[in-house]
């Protein structure tokens, strides 16, 4: 049997976080102010149903406010447009998340075009990420989660190589900008980089998040590297049996410093780190109506 790579408990890293925000939670109630949180789910996509619930059930256990709002597969966008400003406008809505991917006929960039920056929760409107590539703004929750897991076991980031494989906006772009707001030496890569092998067994710190199951081997992998695996793949085994596997072969990785698992890495933390950006978000409205 092989060696395992000692875990990356993000369980652990995100129970730790929620129960600061709870905390936080409990004293913006001193200051008449519970932080509300508005997920917009369109549709009937089932791992966003599950997504959704996850993120409802946290935010009532935190103290939070929750807002649902679930629309047929078949709004248009004025529908979807119209809820966005109605919730922009709910002083008691602190942040706004519209649940991705949305239907086909909907314009997703220009939904999240349309929230409020301030209550951009998922950091992904144009103001935020552009805040993000100079410092500031409300950061994506999957990113800030990865730093804060690298966080509990890097002290000096600077000069370590980081090779990201993935370029999404919500995954792979954030993380780049924020391993090299800490100094790393980046590098962001994509399942078409010609080498990939090569250049993920140069780096110290791997972020995977390419959504392509075990992708990673184990000689893509550096012995001691710190590896983060973001991918979530649902895949069918050889006896018929579906699990969660991530983009990283764990099986092959016992010669890494550290493995985030899947489930139980990053996944949490991305969770975690919703809650704790609503509370930031209703802490500067609270900021802005003292000021
Ligand atoms: N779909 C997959 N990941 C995310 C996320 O982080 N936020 C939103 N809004 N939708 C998603």
């Amino acid at each position: 049997m092989a060696r395992a790579a000692p875990i990356l408990d993000g369980r652990a890293v995100a129970a730790d976080l929620t129960a600061r925000v709870a905390a936080d939670v409990a004293d913006l109630a001193a200051w008449g102010v519970t932080p509300g949180l508005a997920v917009v789910l369109v549709g009937e996509d089932p791992a966003s149903q599950v997504y959704v619930r996850r993120k409802v059930a946290e935010t009532r256990r935190v103290g939070m406010r929750s807002i649902e709002h679930r629309l047929p597969a078949s709004t248009d966008q004025d529908t979807l447009l119209r809820l966005v400003d109605a919730v922009n406008r709910d002083p008691e809505v602190h942040g706004i998340l519209v649940q991705l991917p949305l239907p086909a006929q909907i314009d997703a960039a220009a939904v999240l075009d349309a929230i409020d920056p301030r209550k951009d929760v998922d950091g992904f409107h144009p103001v935020n990420v552009g805040r993000l590539s100079i410092g500031g703004g409300l950061i994506p929750c999957t990113p800030l989660g990865c730093m804060m897991l690298l966080d509990q076991i890097i002290s000096d980031f600077r000069g370590l190589n980081a090779v990201v494989i993935g370029k999404s906006n919500i995954v792979g772009k954030p993380v780049a900008l924020l391993l090299l707001d800490r100094e790393c030496t980046v590098t962001v890569t994509h399942i078409l980089t010609r080498g990939l092998p090569e250049i993920a067994r140069r780096a110290d710190i791997l972020v995977v998040a390419a959504g392509s199951p075990g992708l990673v081997r184990g000689d893509w992998i550096k012995p001691g590297a710190v590896v983060i695996d973001v991918g979530i793949n649902r895949i069918t085994d050889a006896n018929g049996k579906s699990r969660l596997v991530g983009d990283v072969a764990a099986d092959e990785a016992g010669h890494a410093a550290w493995l985030t698992p899947v489930p139980g890495g990053v996944g949490p933390m991305t969770i975690a780190c919703l809650l704790s950006n609503t509370a930031s978000a209703a802490r500067a409205g609270l900021r802005r109506q003292a000021a």
